[in-house]
């Protein structure tokens, strides 16, 4: 927990000379807090700070990130490690009970998971009602919101039994409606899970479990089961930000979901992954030197931006990405040089060079993040853009309800409700129309 220190800050009004001392918090990593709360009652002030650069917007022990050094850990655990050595299920236990479970505690885990796989049928009404090319990310915010219907009557969040047993669930059905999306939009039977397999091949299975479906190899399920390691969780994301401030106002969980999956779906969020191999195949079929999209990045008049690159808290290496470039190399050599993915991993390769040899991204510390990778691998694995940001959410659902779950269980929680400085009209009066 944070522990208020006995330093303080004072702020002056130089206009009244009126002055308060405000507590600064200290956590147990990353930079101090200063608790403003009682500016606006001691001064009449609000604090102003749009997109929230300099904000904390809670307390929070599920994970840390320093974007100066490039770190990430969930529970104290480098993402490193986890990606060295866990897997999936067992880091989804980690995030959601706060340690690393034994044998008995992740065996009963894995069955409380697989005990609620399955979808009502009328589920699959739902997906005949969308256009075959609907993109995945609506079906998802419906279907999602559609799990909120019924489920309605049995989630009480101010119990914690009840919230487990909706994370439980969602955790459970998330990789089901993520492969129904990819299913429906080639008009494919619906797979229904195999609890005999693990997390992350039982969603595979369901994705491509057909007959003429290329073998998956072991390479393959594990830079999933990678992927959905290292999207897990990443502090106040604006998606995560979402489901908290949604779920303040003691909303379904389903909906509060759904809100996380709809923030997530912007390629300036987890759309991004899809916008990375977007330019990348243009940057490949143009044929234009590198440098021409270099220059388009640093034209302020163009709002072509290098996806993938830059990042609201690293100012260093996305240690993701450090990791998701080990494993696109490993499963394109798996897949040989005439894998039709090699010239994007290439130009990839090209492009972050380039960048990061040069002034303008070296200033503003733009590097490589956890989506410009990603997209090469879901490509490789014959996974249609459209569902890369799908797998994103299903891998941050975990991290979504961990925080949910964590802002719920805390007495003290309020309701999110930020103010405002006001710039627009005062004082105006009624005309009628006539008059106008
Ligand atoms: C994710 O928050 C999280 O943790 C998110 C995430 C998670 O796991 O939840 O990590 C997942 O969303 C990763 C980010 C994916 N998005 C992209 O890759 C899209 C491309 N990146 C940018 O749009 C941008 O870098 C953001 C949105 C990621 C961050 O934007 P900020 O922090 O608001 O920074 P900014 O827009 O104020 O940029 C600062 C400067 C500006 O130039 P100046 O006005 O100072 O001259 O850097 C420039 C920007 O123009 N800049 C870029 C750039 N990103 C920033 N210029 C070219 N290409 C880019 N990608």
């Amino acid at each position: 927990m944070s522990s208020q220190t006995n330093k303080t800050v004072t702020i002056t009004d130089n206009a009244t000379g009126k002055q308060v001392d405000l507590p600064v918090m200290h956590g147990t990593d990353g930079p101090d807090t200063v608790d403003i709360r009682s500016v606006y009652k001691e001064l009449g002030y609000f604090t102003f700070d749009p997109g929230f650069v300099s904000t904390a917007s809670c307390e929070s022990q599920i994970t840390f990130i320093d974007g100066d050094e490039g770190r990430l850990a969930y529970r104290g655990y480098p993402i490193e490690q986890l990606a060295n050595h866990s897997n999936f299920d067992e880091t989804c236990y980690l995030l959601m009970y706060g340690e690393l479970p034994n044998a008995g505690q992740l065996t009963e885990y894995s069955a409380n998971i697989k005990q609620h796989k399955s979808l009502d049928s009328k589920m699959q009404n739902l997906f005949a009602a969308f256009d075959q090319n609907a993109h995945p990310m609506a079906m998802m915010i419906s279907a999602v919101g559609a799990l909120a219907a019924t489920h309605n009557d049995d989630v009480d969040v101010h119990d914690a039994k009840s919230r487990e047993l909706s994370m439980h669930r969602l955790i459970a059905k998330m990789p089901i409606l993520a492969s129904w999306c990819y299913r429906h939009s080639l008009n494919l039977p619906f797979n229904q899970p195999n609890t005999d397999l693990d997390y992350t091949s039982d969603f595979l299975s369901m994705l491509f479990n057909d007959s003429d479906a290329p073998a998956l190899t072991p390479t393959m399920v594990r830079a999933m089961d990678l992927i959905l390691i290292l999207h897990a969780d990443h502090e106040q994301n604006a998606s995560t930000s979402t489901v908290r401030l949604s779920g303040s106002s003691e909303t379904s969980p389903y909906a509060a979901l759904s809100a996380g999956i709809s923030s997530l779906w912007g390629p300036a969020h987890g759309g991004a992954n899809e916008a990375v191999i977007r330019m990348l195949t243009e940057i490949v079929e143009s044929g234009k030197d590198l440098s021409h999209y270099i220059a388009r990045a640093k034209d302020k008049e163009d709002r072509f931006r290098l996806m993938g690159f830059g990042h609201r808290v690293y100012k260093n290496y996305d240690p993701r990405a450090m990791i998701i470039r080990q494993i696109c190399h490993d499963l394109l050599d798996e897949m040989g040089e005439d894998n039709p993915n090699q010239p994007l991993l290439k130009t990839a390769m090209e492009l972050e060079k380039i960048a990061l040899e040069d002034d303008y991204f070296i200033q503003r510390k733009l590097y490589p993040n956890v989506d410009f990778y990603s997209g090469i691998i879901f490509q490789a694995m014959n996974i249609p853009m459209s569902l890369f940001t799908v797998i994103f959410a299903l891998a941050r659902t975990v991290g979504w309800l961990t925080h949910w779950n964590e802002m719920m269980s805390d007495p003290s929680n309020k309701i999110g409700r930020p103010r405002q400085l006001y710039t627009g009209h005062v004082g105006k009066d009624y005309s009628d129309i006539e008059n106008r």
